[in-house]
């Protein structure tokens, strides 16, 4: 998996990435990443990017030609577009991107979708992520009409540029990515993996601050430590995350607990008529 992030800040993305999990991941060559400096494309002697907004208003606007040709630049290195060494027409990012199934260019906004672990789990099966980066008052619509392929937000609240909403994401990506989590850090079940958050954990002592780990941690029965586990799951994501609760409600999954814990009701209900009974013979006979 190939990661290009085109940004005016590229130290701020590869000094963070370089000192993550994902730098060892890099390391290991089971991705790739790359800042790209779309400075580096502005057509003017100043290297400017930005410009006052049409129609007047507070704040510059990236300009179009440094993004498209940026884009356009990573597209042809990382492609090797045949067609741009065949003939003198080099292929439009349009072109490139319409051939190319498995590459995508994310433009980091406010306004896109709100990621989530779907969207995760979906982009860690394309084989080259560009994510473009925007900053001052966004960029200029024309080029993100021909270049943008998703749109995406990390939550409802703005910041101060992209840099960092594509740092959570790549991050949320990667450590999907076969081998980039050692398996003492991959988490089967991790929050949102089935719709649910995580169960509370639990590590030495036994006792601390005079709280003890739950009996049935230390039981060392795989099925029972299993089922209290998805109990605590589904316990705390309909205390903490209600909309969570709501969705994983109609599932599948949801539906075969109910009838577990209807099947256990009913065996915990026998047990106790069987117990009645054997105490009212106990006592008849006395
Ligand atoms: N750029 C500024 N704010 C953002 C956000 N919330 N998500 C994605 N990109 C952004």
């Amino acid at each position: 998996m190939k990661f290009e992030i085109l940004t005016l800040f590229p130290e701020m993305i590869m000094d963070s990435l370089r000192t993550s999990i994902l730098g060892r991941a890099m390391e290991k060559g089971i991705i790739s990443a790359r800042a790209v400096n779309i400075r580096d494309y502005a057509d003017n002697k100043h290297h400017s990017v930005d410009d006052y907004t049409y129609g007047g208003g507070a704040g510059m606007l990236m300009q179009a030609q440094p993004v498209y040709d940026c884009i356009h630049a990573v597209l042809s290195q990382s492609g090797g577009d045949a067609r741009a060494k065949e003939s003198d027409a080099s292929p439009s990012v349009r072109q490139m991107l319409d051939e190319r199934e498995k590459t995508r260019v994310i433009y980091v906004t406010p306004q896109g979708r709100v990621f989530d672990q779907a969207m995760a789990e979906e982009f860690s099966g394309v084989d080259e992520l560009i994510f473009l980066c925007g900053h001052y008052e966004g960029i200029d619509e024309r080029v993100l009409e021909e270049t943008v392929t998703d749109y995406v937000s990390i939550g409802d609240y703005v910041l101060t540029g992209g840099e960092l909403p594509a740092l959570v994401m790549i991050d949320a990506i990667a450590r999907l990515i076969p081998g980039v989590l050692g398996s003492e850090e991959s988490a089967p079940g991790d929050s949102f993996q089935n719709g649910l958050l995580e169960y509370p954990q639990y590590s030495r002592p036994a006792i601390w601050h005079g709280k003890e780990v739950p009996q049935v941690l230390l039981s060392g029965d795989h099925a029972k430590v299993e089922d209290w586990r998805l109990e605590q799951s589904i316990k705390r994501t309909g205390e903490r995350r209600p909309d969570l609760y709501a969705a994983w409600e109609k599932t599948e999954a949801a539906a075969q607990w109910r009838k577990k814990q209807e099947k256990r009701r009913k065996k915990a209900e026998q047990k106790k008529r069987k117990e009645a009974k054997k105490a009212e013979q106990k006592e008849e006979k006395q």
